[in-house]
């Protein structure tokens, strides 16, 4: 094989045993490294996760042991010369005397970016960035957008018809609320929403509105089988805790005293909220309101991001929907699409709200990409570059 095209098949490895780090790394970015010998025989592999605290570059080392002198580190991420966690890995690399580094990418962290390449180079191994960048820079793109404004990347996700709608009419649903409201009622088919359930994995939290409990009574639970470090957050945004005691999303906490739910509101009745955490819901008042009084989103995500979740996933109605992407705060959408029409003006829209006034002032989605799912297809894409300022 062509040296080149060996160099990108041990990155391409290094970058699916970083993908193994999703849902295990967070706050920390994904990162997987492969060691090869002069021959291009693998002689260490690592994965990163949070719990097991050590970087892969380090098990690549411990694994390849003497075989890492005058071997090459394919890597996804940039190897970090400061002391976090862990003491630099720059540190473990060269005294292994390792030859070269083929790295994807440069550390997103702007206070650190940069760095570990320098000391690497200063040290005389050689060092390659940029080869399967792409794909390496979406991998972390969460971890980007988090280290540099201490927010989470916001994706907005809606499964629609393809006039747009994301329900029909209220009062004319078949509703079942025991069996979790929209069950044998879904817009999207299985394939889809079977993927739906990997994006909950890749976020640490889901957000919707209480309008979206009221009506279809979710879980809003990740249940792709995959395993995490920590629950996925449940976020409820609810002024006025509407949110009902019976629904499933609390019945679930409280059954699992899983900690994992967290409505933000603006008034409380006391003795709502204290049914609320004494059913393990954790309620938050928040004295950021919107002009129509309602939790500030902005507000809300320096929260999250205090509480160090890098990625949240809007799944609301209409309202939610609306207050996103009005407040400019959408980082990528995921949208599916059913090959359904519901028409009508009392189905409901995919974004509520007083909408764009102007072509021009539309929300334009850059970076698209398609997907399909049976009949069924989503669109993928940026409203903003999570790399960005
Ligand atoms: N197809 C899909 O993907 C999908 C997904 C979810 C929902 N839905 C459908 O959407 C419909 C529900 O729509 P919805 O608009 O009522 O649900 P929603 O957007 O999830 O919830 C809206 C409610 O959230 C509360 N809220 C709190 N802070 C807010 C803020 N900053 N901005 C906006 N709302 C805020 C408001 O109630 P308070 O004023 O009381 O706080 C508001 O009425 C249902 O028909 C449901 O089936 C469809």
């Amino acid at each position: 094989m062509p040296a080149h095209s060996l160099d990108e098949a041990l990155l391409h490895r290094a970058l699916e045993l970083a993908r193994q780090g999703i849902g295990l790394a967070s706050p920390n970015p994904c990162v997987g490294a492969v060691i090869a010998d002069a021959h291009g025989d693998v002689v260490g592999t690592g994965t990163y996760t949070y719990a097991g605290v050590k970087h892969a570059e380090v098990l690549a080392l411990e694994a390849a042991g003497n075989k890492a002198r005058g071997a090459t580190l394919y890597i996804n991420l940039e190897p970090h010369a400061h002391h976090g966690r862990t003491p630099p890995c720059t540190d473990a690399l060269i005294a292994a005397e390792m030859h070269r580094v083929v790295a994807s990418m440069p550390d997103p962290n702007p206070k650190v970016s940069g760095t570990g390449f320098e000391k690497l180079r200063a040290a005389g191994v050689h060092v390659e960035v940029g080869r399967l960048e792409e794909p390496a820079r979406r991998l972390n793109e969460a971890f980007a957008r988090y280290i540099r404004h201490g927010t989470p990347l916001v994706t907005l996700k809606s499964a629609m018809t393809l006039d747009g709608k994301i329900a029909p009419p209220p009062a004319d649903r078949a509703h079942d609320t025991s069996a979790g409201g929209f069950s044998g009622n879904w817009i999207t088919g299985e394939l889809a929403r079977a993927h739906v359930q990997e994006l909950r994995h890749q976020n640490d939290a889901l957000l919707a509105g209480v309008g979206t409990i009221l009506s279809d009574n979710p879980l809003l639970t990740d249940r792709s089988g995959r395993a995490r470090r920590r629950p996925m957050l449940r976020v409820i945004l609810d002024s006025h805790l509407r949110l009902p005691i019976e629904s499933r999303l609390v019945q679930s906490a409280a059954a699992e005293r899983s900690n994992d739910v967290l409505v933000f509101c603006v008034s409380a009745e006391a003795h709502k909220q204290q049914q609320l955490e004494q059913a393990g819901i954790r309620v938050e008042n928040i004295s950021a309101v919107d002009p129509d009084g309602r939790p500030d989103l902005r507000a809300i995500l320096r929260r999250l991001g205090e509480l160090e979740i890098t990625s949240v996933m809007i799944e609301g109605g209409s309202n939610i929907n609306w207050t996103a992407l009005a407040s400019n705060l959408v980082d990528k959408i995921f949208l599916y699409y059913a090959p359904k029409i519901l028409g009508g003006t009392d189905s409901i829209p995919f974004a509520a709200g007083a909408g764009f006034k102007h072509m021009n002032q539309a929300a334009q989605v850059k970076q698209v990409h398609l997907h399909r799912f049976g009949e069924d297809f989503a669109v993928e894409g940026y409203l903003r570059d999570p790399y960005g300022e």
